[in-house]
């Protein structure tokens, strides 16, 4: 299972922060699966998670018909968005297996979709509004000797 962390965000821009940290303890091959109601803070997560990598924050939205984007980042970034599939046929024809693995980093929002495919290392964040502002942010899975020696920026 890993190492566990739960965080209390207050701001849009400490989901992000969060999100950074997190993106610099991954490597090729890691996935990141997200879950958490509409609008908890996903792709704002993401776009933390993606700073790590180079890749800049405007450059990872949530367009609707976007359910694979990849950024030539090294290692290869995917921001995968599960939302709009119905079911294991349609999520098998989006190509999202050719992605995830062993050269990439994947992020995958609406994991539930899709995690039973998941290799075992999987992280697993979870979002939970606690009011307005207020975040509960658990990450399961990541390496506790990364995260606990990395400075917040
Ligand atoms: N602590 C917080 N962390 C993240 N977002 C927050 C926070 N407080 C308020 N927000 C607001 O919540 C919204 C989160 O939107 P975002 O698109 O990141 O969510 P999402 O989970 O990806 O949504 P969807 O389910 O549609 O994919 C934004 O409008 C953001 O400003
Ligand atoms: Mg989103």
């Amino acid at each position: 299972m890993g190492y566990l962390v739960r965080l209390i965000s207050r701001s849009p821009e400490e989901t992000e922060d969060i999100g950074f940290r997190l993106g610099k303890t991954l490597k090729a091959g890691d996935v990141i699966g997200l879950n958490g109601e509409l609008g908890t803070g996903k792709t704002t997560m993401v776009k933390g998670i993606a700073g790590a990598f180079g890749i800049a924050k405007r450059d990872i939205t949530s367009a609707s018909f976007t359910i694979i984007a990849e950024y030539e980042s090294d290692p290869t970034f995917y921001h995968i968005d599960l939302y709009r599939i119905g079911g294991d046929d349609d999520l098998d024809a989006t190509g999202v297996w050719d992605c995830i693995g062993s050269d990439s980093v994947s992020v995958v929002e609406w994991a539930g979709m899709a995690e039973e495919g998941f290799p075992e290392h999987a992280i697993k964040v979870m979002i939970k509004a606690k009011g307005d502002d207020d975040r509960e942010i658990t990450i399961e899975g990541i390496n506790e000797e990364d995260w606990n020696n990395l400075q917040i920026r």
